[in-house]
C-alpha cells in the first residue's frame, strides 16, 4: 500500500497500527533498528507504536521511570515474577489476593523451585517471621480483592528493603487515581488494564511498572521471549479510556461512597465493606494513603446467602451479574464462585468470602437508579 500523504497535518486522534511487522529500506536500516541507533519498531511482539504510547500515558499515571504492556494483568503479574525471580528463591505474599494470583504463586510457582509464604499482613509477628525468610519478593495488593483491605505501602517498603526484597504491589482495585504505590516505596507495581484503567470491558490488557533502568531490561527481555506483549487494537481502546480515567474514577467513587452508606441501612445487609466508611477496618490508612476518593469498589453480605443473592441478580436487570470490574456500568460479582472459587473453602470462610457475599463495581449511573435496583433485586420474601 502506498504511502498516504497528510501534509502539515496531523490526526486528533493515535492512529492504530496494527501491523504484525516492520519492512526496512535496506539491511543497514534493519541493523540500525535493532542496535537501537534510529527509532523503529521490527515485530509487534517485542514492541509497536500503540504499546509504546499507552506504556508512556501509563508511566506518567502511576508516576513510574517505564511502563511495559502486556497481554493481560495476569500476564503482567507473571512477567514480573518471571522476570525477577529465580530458582529457589522465596516470595512473600499477602494471603488476601486475586483467586489467579494466588494459583500462580501455589500452584505454579513451586514448578519453578520458588515458595511462596502467604501470611496476613495484620499479623505482625507472622510478617516478621516470613521476612527473616529473605524473600526476595513481597507481594500485595493495595485494595485486596475482595474484602478490600488496603496494604500499608510505606511501612511494607521499609520492611522490604531492611532485608533487601523488593516490593511488588497491584494496583488493579486502587488505580492510580487513588494510590500512586512507587511513591510510596513500592519498587514494582502490575496493573489490570482490563478494568478501571481502559474502563468498558472490551480491552484484555495489563501493565508492569518500575523505577530502575535494569529492571526494565530484564522485563523487556522476558516479555519479548514468552510473546506476552499486549496486542495493538487493545492498546489502542485503552489509551483512549485511559483519557476519562480520572473523571470515571472521581465520579464512581463519590456514587460508591454514598450507596455504601445508604446499603448500610438497608435491613437485607449484613455487612457492607467500603474503605471510605469509618466502620471499615483500615479506614485511617485509607485517609492516610488515597487521595481523598477510597474507589467504586464495594463488597456487601446478603443476609440470605446464596439465594438472596439468585434473588437479587433475577429481581431487576440494573446490576448485572459479571465477574469483572471497573465498567462503565455497575456490575456485580460473586466471589466465592468466580475470582476464589479456587481457593481452599476454609481460608474463604477465614476471609468472609461467604456464599453471601457480593462484589460491587460502581459505574456511572446516578445513584437513584442504583438505589431503585437495590430496592427491587431485594424485595423479595424470605424463604
Ligand atoms: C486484583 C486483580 N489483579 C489482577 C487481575 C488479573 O487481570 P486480568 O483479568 O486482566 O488478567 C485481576 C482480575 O480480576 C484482579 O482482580
Amino acid at each position: 500500500m502506498s504511502e498516504i500523504e497528510l501534509g502539515p497535518t496531523r490526526p486528533l486522534v493515535p492512529p492504530l497500527y496494527c501491523s504484525a511487522v516492520y519492512s526496512f529500506p535496506d539491511l543497514d536500516a534493519l541493523e540500525a533498528v535493532y542496535r537501537g541507533q534510529v527509532s523503529g519498531f521490527v515485530y509487534a511482539r517485542d514492541a509497536h507504536p500503540n504499546a509504546v504510547s499507552l506504556a508512556r500515558s501509563l508511566a506518567s499515571w502511576e508516576s513510574a521511570k517505564w511502563c511495559m504492556v502486556t497481554a493481560s494483568g495476569m500476564a503482567a503479574l507473571a512477567l514480573t515474577l518471571m522476570a525477577l525471580l529465580r530458582a529457589g528463591d522465596v516470595v512473600v505474599a499477602s494471603r488476601r489476593l486475586y483467586g489467579r494470583t494466588l494459583q500462580l504463586l501455589t500452584e505454579e510457582l513451586p514448578r519453578w523451585q520458588v515458595h511462596t509464604y502467604l501470611v496476613d499482613l495484620d499479623d505482625t509477628a507472622a510478617l516478621a517471621a516470613a521476612l527473616a525468610r529473605r524473600p526476595r519478593l513481597v507481594l500485595v495488593e493495595t485494595l485486596s480483592n475482595p474484602t478490600l483491605r488496603l496494604a500499608d505501602i510505606p511501612r511494607l517498603a521499609q520492611l522490604c528493603h531492611e532485608v533487601g526484597a523488593h516490593l511488588l504491589v497491584d494496583n488493579t482495585f486502587a488505580t492510580p487515581v487513588l494510590c500512586q504505590p512507587l511513591r510510596l516505596g513500592a519498587d514494582f507495581v502490575v496493573e489490570s488494564l482490563t478494568k478501571m484503567l481502559a474502563g468498558h470491558s472490551d480491552v484484555t490488557l495489563g501493565a508492569a511498572f518500575g523505577r530502575e533502568d535494569e529492571a526494565w531490561e530484564r522485563l523487556r527481555r522476558v516479555c519479548t521471549i514468552f510473546g506476552w506483549t499486549g496486542n495493538p487494537f487493545d492498546c489502542w481502546l485503552a489509551e483512549r479510556g485511559l483519557q476519562t480515567l480520572a473523571v470515571r474514577m472521581q465520579q464512581a467513587s463519590r456514587t460508591a461512597q454514598a450507596l455504601a452508606d445508604w446499603l448500610a441501612q438497608h435491613p437485607r445487609i449484613r455487612r457492607v465493606i467500603y474503605p471510605g466508611r469509618p466502620d471499615h477496618p483500615d479506614h485511617d490508612l485509607a485517609r492516610r494513603l488515597f487521595s481523598g476518593n477510597y474507589g467504586n469498589m464495594l463488597s456487601i453480605e446478603l443476609a440470605g446467602g446464596r439465594e438472596a443473592v439468585n434473588q437479587f441478580v433475577r429481581r431487576q436487570d440494573k446490576i448485572v451479574l459479571a465477574p469483572s470490574l471497573g465498567d462503565v456500568r455497575t456490575i456485580c460479582t460473586h466471589p466465592a464462585l468466580t475470582s476464589h472459587r479456587y481457593a481452599p473453602p476454609e481460608e474463604n470462610a477465614r476471609e468472609g468470602i461467604t456464599d453471601g457475599l457480593l462484589r460491587i463495581s460502581v459505574g456511572l449511573e446516578p445513584l437513584e437508579e442504583l438505589q431503585e435496583a437495590f430496592r427491587r433485586g431485594l424485595d423479595f420474601a424470605d424463604a
